[in-house]
């Protein structure tokens, strides 16, 4: 939440900076800013709403080789100029950007502001005062900084410029994402590599509580004992064009389009040609000893998690529960006595599940993190890391990073399965399996004028819908509504078919939408019950069948894939009702309202 970027030593600051606040605006587009500076020159220029608007205001201004900008997810204050950064002090003498929330911003105000006048709302503008009010006091620049930054209490990813010596940047991290990119002859620093990848491939990661002195050709870290660290660059994988859009409309489009090749990715990173598990034998080793896995995670990676539990406890026979990571951190279920952690995390930067792991943590309990960021928080503070190797996902919805995570949790199944010698796994061939799944999403994917003729049909005009299934499908309903409401402002809830009756039935009136997902033998009977109940009451239903428990009149028919890999298929057109329905009411499918993808405050 928040994007920050800023260069030094580079005449092009602020394209630069401009470029790299469009790549990061996937974490918040409420409001955008930008300062550069050179020779104590500076210009700070800021707007609500997107980049694309802050673009407008600094045309003509160039020549500014130190740059900072800031695109904003509101915390503290509305969306407005005032509370836009960067936040310039009010002496003119420091500029700041910050990522993160300020727990006791109200007391440092009271502590050292009480004779100025802020702005704005924002815990950010009281921390560069601080700095300002440290450097009034006669410490130097560093120490001004380092002086605020004993004082602060919370999370935050932070760069400042002082114009008075505007040849260096001011950087320091806590709890919020902050990495640091080299150039030739310039120095970049950004909330990710992406919003860096244009200008260079060189990336050297920020432990917490480091600051950093950065200058067009050096890079100085302190700790927090204030030793200096010496740090290797690493090279980044990703690719610049991973980053565009290239032909599609939306990022969206493109995310769901990607999801055979992402299949076929995972069979390749994680089973040899054979078909052996690639899986680090030192995560299978922790997890055989567990008797209860726990799955941690929110919002879809919460939706993948309720997936993975059947996958896990068919495959390992292991107990397994999922547990939202907002509700787990302050209210820590009885524990087994040989747990096991999973935080399933797109970002590997949310604050909800962090928490629950820094708790993990502190119990001494083995932990896997499977995410899609490399050397995320979330990353390196578990036991283990495995990756969702989907590539770049910027739509703030969640598609082929869901897609993934089931597929991943299947891998890791399947590869626990086989040590505990259980049948099940042995005969799941998942070499096989996964590649009919990527062959069925491409026959899914090119039906897409299916999709776009339905959503009109059964979504063009209402205000709510409903997504029912049974078992697997009923996790996959919670995840279908889920990605209509964020992106279409629809209000949906997914449901288990069977419990409507319970209750919720007295909200279908007649015209409501239900969305009816069947792809179990078992229950497919008594879920068509329930959609005839609903029909029953008015409701206009629309039915996606597995291949072989469709009836006529169904409207979409979904090829027959393993019953264990149902939701990789199921979630294709729910993806797509989600997206076209969201177009049709000619909504900003990438970037809904109030939302942000990585979501860094509790
Ligand atoms: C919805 C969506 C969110 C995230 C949630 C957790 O499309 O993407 O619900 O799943 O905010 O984010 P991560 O997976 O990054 O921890």
């Amino acid at each position: 939440m928040c994007g920050i970027v800023g260069v030094v030593g580079n005449k092009r600051a602020k394209e630069i900076v401009l470029t790299g606040l469009h790549k990061l605006e996937y974490r918040g587009y409420d409001s955008a800013g930008i300062m550069l500076s050179e020779n104590a020159e500076f210009t700070v220029k800021k707007t609500p709403g997107r980049v694309a608007e802050l673009e407008k205001e600094v045309v003509g201004i160039d020549g500014f080789s130190t740059g900072i900008g800031h695109t904003r997810w509101a915390t503290h204050g509305e969306p407005k100029e005032e509370n836009a950064h960067p936040h310039l002090s009010k002496s003119g003498r420091f500029g700041l950007v910050h990522n993160g929330v300020i727990e006791n911003f109200s007391e440092l105000k009271e502590k050292y502001l009480t004779d100025v006048t802020l702005a704005g709302e924002t815990d950010s503008e009281v921390i560069v005062e601080v700095v300002d009010y440290f450097s009034r006091k006669g410490l130097d620049t560093m120490s001004a900084f380092t002086s605020m930054l004993k004082e602060v209490k919370g999370s935050y990813a932070l760069a400042l410029i002082d114009i008075e010596d505007d040849s260096r940047l001011f950087l320091a991290k806590h709890k919020s994402p902050l990495l640091i990119g080299l150039g030739e002859d310039f120095n970049l620093v950004g909330s990710d590599a992406m919003a860096m990848i244009n200008e260079t491939n060189q990336f050297v990661e920020i432990m917490d509580k480091e600051r950093i002195v950065l200058t067009a050709n050096t890079m100085t870290i302190y700790n927090e004992n204030n030793e200096e660290v010496v740090r290797d660059a690493y090279t980044a994988e990703i690719d610049a064009s991973d980053t565009e859009k290239g032909l599609y409309p939306h990022y969206m489009s493109k995310e769901i389009d990607e999801q055979p090749a992402v299949m076929r990715n995972l069979i390749q990173e994680y089973l040899t040609t054979e078909g052996a598990s690639k899986i680090p034998t030192n995560i299978i080793s922790d997890m055989i000893e567990s008797d209860r896995i726990y799955i941690v995670g929110c919002g879809t990676s919460w939706h993948a998690g309720l997936v993975g539990k059947k996958m896990l406890e068919e495959l390992t026979g292991i107990p397994v529960e999922v547990h939202l990571a907002s509700e787990m951190g302050y209210d820590m279920p009885l524990l087994s006595k040989n747990p096991y952690f999973i935080f399933l995390t797109q970002s590997g930067e949310t604050a909800d599940s962090r928490q629950v792991l820094v708790k993990v943590n502190e119990l001494g309990l083995p932990s896997l993190t499977i995410t899609n960021v490399k050397g995320s928080t979330l990353s390196r503070e578990a036991t283990h890391t495995l990756l969702l190797h989907a590539g770049p996902e910027i739509a703030v919805a969640s598609t082929k990073a869901y897609t993934s995570q089931i597929a991943v949790m299947l891998l890791l199944g399947k590869a626990l399965g086989e040590e505990k010698n259980r049948k099940v796994a042995k005969e799941l061939d998942l070499i096989h399996e996964l590649s009919i799944v990527a062959g069925v999403m491409e026959t899914l994917i090119d039906d897409k004028d299916v999709y776009d003729r339905l959503t009109r049909e059964y979504l063009e005009t209402t205000r709510n819908a409903f997504y029912i299934g049974r078992g697997l499908d009923y996790a996959v309903s919670l995840e279908g509504a889920l990605k209509l409401k964020e992106i279409s402002y629809i209000q949906a809830e997914g449901f288990a078919a069977g419990e409507l009756k319970h209750g919720t039935i007295a909200l279908i009136e007649e015209g409501t939408p239900v969305i009816g997902l069947i792809s179990n033998e078992v229950t497919s009977a008594h879920t068509r019950g329930n959609i005839i109940e609903v029909e029953s009451r008015g409701a206009k239903a629309m039915v996606i069948a597995l291949e072989g428990l469709d009836k006529p009149g169904d409207d979409i028919v979904l090829p027959h894939v393993h019953s264990l890999l149902t939701p990789l298929v199921m979630a294709i057109p729910l993806q797509f009702i989600a997206y076209y329905a969201s177009l049709h009411r000619d909504l900003d499918v990438d970037k809904p309202r109030n939302l942000a993808k990585s979501v860094t405050v509790e």
